[in-house]
């Protein structure tokens, strides 16, 4: 069978970069065995051919009806698949699937019967979402970042905006490249609507959002630069760790400096 990238020039490049970046999430230790997922809104992609595309799947339900996503068309990473084998083969890894009239199931269309990620309810909710309001994003990645979920298992890191000032604090780049800081959700099990709308009250805020003990979930307009974000912050962490096994508190960043940063690069407060 032909592969729907064949001939379609933007859908290539935005499937490469997933793969570009699951790359790189291997590279980091944040990809352990399937660990992680990636889900691109490509419908803008889409053309009749593809719309013509037949289901090379039953239908399945999302486990949520989201209106928003009606006719749209997404790369998932596979469920149980490895982002290092995505990086070489991202359409056997992943799959192509058109969300059904009734916003609640869908089809895999393209290339391969792959099952998408388990973290589906969490990333469609999310897209529907980012769709309602209008949002450039059309891209989220959700990972397994060491130093970063190492810190939510201290308690306080999980108050508001503790994680995210120290972050901050670190290094100017950090709050220059994620300037709406992490946003932090307590534990629900992997996979659950609960945790599907925990992930979207907290991006209303934040880009980031830190799954506790589990991971983040990072959206931005496409998947380099929902990568680039938590790596800027998970950068953070480990100048935070070095310092700390340096044996010493790190100063961080004095207030006046980071309000200087805010000023220079018109940031938000
Ligand atoms: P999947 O293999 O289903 O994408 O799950 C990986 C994961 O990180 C779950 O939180
Ligand atoms: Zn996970």
């Amino acid at each position: 069978m032909k592969s729907i990238l064949v001939n379609r020039q933007a859908l290539t490049y935005a499937v490469n970069q997933a793969a570009e970046v699951a790359g790189y999430l291997w590279q980091k230790g944040w990809a352990e065995r399937n660990g992680g997922n990636i889900t691109l809104n490509i419908t803008e992609f889409v053309d009749d051919e593809i719309k013509s595309l037949p289901a090379i799947s039953d239908v399945k339900q999302i486990g949520a009806t989201l209106p928003y996503l009606k006719g749209c068309y997404f790369y998932c990473k596979g469920t149980n698949k490895r982002m290092r084998d995505l990086a070489r083969w991202p359409m056997e890894h992943g799959s192509v699937i058109r969300i059904l009239d009734d916003c609640a199931s869908y089809v895999i269309i393209a290339d391969h019967p792959v099952m998408p990620t388990s973290e589906l309810p969490a990333h469609l909710s999310v897209h529907n979402r980012l769709i309602e309001k209008g949002s450039p994003y059309k891209a989220s990645l959700h990972t397994h970042p060491i130093e970063l979920i190492a810190m939510t298992h201290c308690k306080k890191f999980l108050e508001k905006d503790v994680a995210t000032n120290l972050l901050w604090s670190m290094i100017p780049e950090t709050k220059a490249f994620c300037p709406r800081g992490l946003g932090i959700i307590p534990y629900e099990l992997p996979s659950s609507v609960q945790l599907a709308e925990a992930t979207i009250e907290q991006l209303e805020d934040y880009d980031v959002a830190m799954w506790e003990k589990h991971g983040v979930f990072a959206v931005d307009v496409d998947i380099m630069s929902a990568f680039d974000q938590v790596d800027v912050l998970n950068k953070s962490a480990l100048i935070y760790i070095a310092a700390k096994n340096m044996g010493f508190e790190p100063d961080g960043m004095s207030q006046e400096q980071m309000q200087e940063m805010t000023r220079a690069f018109n940031l938000p407060k």
